[in-house]
């Protein structure tokens, strides 16, 4: 049978009115503003768009926080997907191993950044993923801690909520559980300091976590391993200078610590090549993959090691449904479609388009910085371009402007960045039609509801 090309749009329901509905239901029922970023109701998803229950169509630029990278309901993933949950149903992959699994793995080694990862563990959540690669490192090197950087997020379960350090209003209550991470800036280069150039930043950073953290909070062989996010999206798209990665790989090297790279979000094609770390040459010793790993379709996470720190250490890791081999083959069918169609290309190039033509925005008093790497991208909204300071108000009125005239950016509550991470099969021009919307609500933000 041929593979279906895209799948049928199903009518909306007609008859109630699910918007009052949901107005009325959703505070009854679950809590907060920030559960409900962008107020739609959806009735359906196909491709680069969603659908409300009004009939009304969005451009999607968020791949529903980078997952959907092959766009909403990839059919190829889908159908292999149906195919295989009537096939295997769930299968916990520690007691009956299945095929999926392997096949997985195999593929996974296929695309891997670096010859050095040939072991791969499953798991179920980047959140898992990214505790899996630092549970590894701990329990190989008989470590105990893990040096990270202000500024990451790796989720937000207790331990990867304390691995991280997005902001501070997340750890409320918790700050006392993170014993076992020390922490050094992220020398992110549009808040450098004033007369630094990015590398001098990087540089800084380096002799911080020298004479700072290692002569000052712990030494050098209390620290299992370093753990970074090879471009910080959930802070805004924060991409570290080349040189600053290539210098704490030299300083993992000197002092025996793993390189954890965790590619959660910037993983398989995100940023414009497969692996982000592939845009600094570095070889990580565990790299923690997740989101737009199945296309959507199914939850399902990995971390892939050296031999050296997963072939040993029987390591008390992972979950029950962590390896489903629905999941796994929804990975597989992704990661073939990613090379076949050479999506991580794909994506360097329409980034690099979007960019050029986002750049432009900065000509704008209230944009501090346009910046992106492939199909990551984020506009810093500030009061004004020389103090740099944060305005979280306009990426509110910015972002919810965008929604009201149909297309939806990414945004953090509470954040002033507003970032696009749309799907890498995007079309061209719908891409420029959801720039047009986020390009006028920054020309005249404030309408917004
Ligand atoms: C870098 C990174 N690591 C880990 C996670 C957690 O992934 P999940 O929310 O799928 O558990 C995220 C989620 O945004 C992430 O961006």
């Amino acid at each position: 049978m041929a593979a279906p090309t895209s799948t049928p749009r199903r009518a909306v329901p007609s008859g109630i009115d699910y918007w009052a509905r949901y107005q009325e239901l959703y505070p009854r029922y679950f809590w907060s503003e920030e559960t409900r970023l962008a107020s739609i109701f959806v009735a359906d998803a196909k491709g680069s768009t969603v659908r409300d229950t009004a009939g009304k169509t969005y451009i999607d630029l968020t791949s529903q926080w980078a997952t959907n990278n092959l766009g909403n309901v990839p059919p190829e993933v889908l159908e292999a997907t149906v195919e295989a949950l009537g096939r295997y149903g769930f299968l916990t992959y520690f007691m009956t191993p299945h095929v999926p699994m392997i096949e997985l793995a195999e593929r996974l080694i296929e695309n891997r950044p670096s010859p050095n990862l040939s072991r791969v563990f499953l798991e179920l959540s980047g959140t898992g993923a990214a505790e899996g690669a630092v549970k590894h490192a701990v329990e190989a090197s008989q470590r105990p801690l893990i040096l990270s950087f202000l500024g990451q997020y790796h989720g937000l379960s207790i331990g990867a909520n304390l691995i991280g350090s997005l902001s501070s209003h997340e750890r409320r209550y918790w700050e006392a559980w993170g014993g076992g991470a020390v922490y050094a800036p992220y020398p992110f280069p549009y808040r450098r300091p004033r007369g630094m150039s990015e590398e001098e930043y990087g540089d800084w950073v380096l002799e911080y976590i020298e004479e700072q953290v290692l002569g000052r909070q712990a030494e050098p062989d209390r620290i299992a391993g370093v753990i970074l996010e090879p471009v910080a999206c959930e802070a805004g798209i924060w991409i570290p200078p080349a040189k600053f990665v290539r210098g704490l790989a030299k300083l993992c090297e000197a002092n025996d610590w793993y390189f954890i790279d965790d590619e959660v979000e910037t993983g398989l094609g995100r940023t414009g090549k497969m692996w982000a770390i592939e845009h600094f040459g570095v070889a990580p010793d565990l790299m923690a993959i997740g989101k737009g790993i199945s296309g959507g379709m199914m939850p399902v996470a990995a971390v892939m090691g050296t031999e050296e720190v997963m072939g040993e250490a029987m390591v008390a890791a992972g979950t029950t449904f962590a390896g489903h081999p629905a999941a796994c083959v929804a990975a597989s069918k992704t990661l073939e479609i990613l090379v076949r169609d050479k999506l991580p290309e794909r994506s360097a190039r329409l980034g690099a388009t979007a960019l050029r033509r986002m750049k432009e925005w900065e000509r704008l008093p209230t944009v501090g910085e346009v910046r992106g790497l492939g199909l990551c991208l984020a506009v810093e909204l500030v009061h004004d371009k020389r103090s740099r300071k944060a305005d979280a108000d306009l990426g509110r009125r910015v972002f919810r402007e965008c929604v009201k005239n149909g297309t939806i950016p990414l945004w953090n509550y509470g954040d002033h960045v507003v970032r696009i991470e749309p799907p890498l099969t995007i079309e061209p021009e719908t891409l420029d039609v959801g720039l047009d919307t986020i390009e006028a609500a920054l020309r005249r933000p404030g309408t917004g509801s």
